[in-house]
């Protein structure tokens, strides 16, 4: 199903007048949203204004924190999306007119103009990409930064570590777990939501064990995946996945908190951790973490990044969805768990 088709101006997409689509929140919803709440019109895109440049847009991230800016919930590092206006996300696109002399027509730019064929704005908030770095521009949306930071400054992540990823298959897992092996851990464990995604784990991406979450009390399976007990947990989760992470660590071990895709996939409360008893107890640090707070890690981790790729010791998957139009539905069924590694929308086909 698709959000709301609107055509605020005439047609003239084949025409000398430049039009484009956009995704629009026209309603907040309560618990998880509906393709309703959303709205695709087709605007006029203008010519750009001295310091401005008009980019394409070829590829938009999909993220489950998106739907917390849906919901507008307090307490987010960043602000919500407001009804009635254009979301934004990270995009990846190419600059075809510019009036300011630092970009040019041709660049490849990164930007948080999302959720829009074009985005007309100040060259400024616009940042040009090598276009010969990767073998297609939307690997530049991956969350392989955020998983190294993850795992490098909020894990303080050490060579020997036995580490556990939770949503292991997603954009952020399937990172986390490479590259902790890539870092030097000594044993990677992943959890996801069926038995087809955990031998996706260990037949494709080289964890050494990996369980489906739905399979009996996680705690136990993750006892059975890790005798020795886990060192480090990079948590997208939360809920129950955090409290067997807490009951199976070792003494000082360190939980990077990511993410939290059990509120966000029912948007509802999370039970927490529990009871804090272990925590203390095993002198356990968690310590949650934003990948705004760490962009100086970018160009040692793109260096490293691109490394891997060209070695072939890293494996990048991405669903693709196409259509600004199927964005909303995605959204939906990316925390129904329906993709695997990052979740991209092609736009503009
Ligand atoms: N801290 C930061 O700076 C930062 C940056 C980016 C993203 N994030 C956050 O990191 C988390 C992961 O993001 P991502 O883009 O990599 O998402 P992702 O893992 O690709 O997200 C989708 C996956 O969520 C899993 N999922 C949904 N509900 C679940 C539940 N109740 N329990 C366990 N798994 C569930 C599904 O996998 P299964 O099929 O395995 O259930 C689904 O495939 C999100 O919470 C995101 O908001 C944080």
């Amino acid at each position: 199903m698709n959000a709301s088709l609107k055509n605020t101006t005439p047609s003239h997409r084949s025409g000398a007048l430049r039009t484009g689509l956009e995704a629009r929140l026209i309603a907040r919803p309560k618990g998880l949203p509906a393709p309703g709440d959303f709205e695709i019109a087709e605007v006029a895109v203008p010519d750009p204004t001295p310091g401005q440049v008009v980019v394409r847009n070829m590829f938009m991230s999909l993220d489950p924190g998106m739907l917390m800016l849906i919901a507008g919930e307090p307490g987010l590092p960043m602000p919500r999306y407001e009804v009635g206006e254009v979301m934004y996300g990270d995009a990846i696109g190419e600059v075809v007119a510019s009036a300011d002399p630092s970009l040019g027509e041709g660049d490849l730019v990164m930007h948080r103009l999302g959720w829009r064929e074009y985005a007309v704005a100040r060259a400024g908030l616009f940042r040009r990409v090598d276009r010969d770095a990767y073998p297609t521009p939307s690997t530049y949306l991956g969350f392989g930064l955020v998983a190294y930071v993850g795992l490098m400054d909020a894990a303080e992540l050490r060579p020997g570590d036995t580490v556990f990823v939770s949503s292991a298959a997603g954009a952020t897992g399937s990172m986390a777990g490479q590259i902790a092996r890539l870092k030097g851990a000594a044993r990677v464990i992943g959890s996801a939501g069926s038995r087809a995604k955990a031998a996706y784990l260990t037949e494709k991406l080289g964890f050494d064990a990996a369980f489906d979450y739905h399979d009996g009390p996680i705690a136990d399976r993750l006892r059975e995946a890790a005798p020795e007990g886990i060192d480090v947990y990079f948590d997208n989760v939360g809920g129950d996945q955090l409290r067997a992470a807490i009951e199976v660590m070792n003494p000082h071990g360190r939980i990077a908190v990511c993410g939290a895709l059990n509120r966000q996939s029912k948007a509802g409360p999370d039970e927490g951790p529990g009871d804090l008893l272990g925590v203390l107890g095993k002198r356990l640090t968690i310590r949650g973490f934003t990948l705004s707070d760490h962009l100086e890690r970018a160009p040692e981790f793109g260096a490293q990044f691109r490394s891997w790729l060209r070695e072939g010791s890293i494996v990048h998957d991405e669903t693709v969805i196409d259509g600004l139009a199927n964005a909303p539905q995605a959204l939906l069924d990316l925390v129904k768990g329906a993709y695997t590694g990052k979740t991209v929308v092609r736009l503009g086909s």
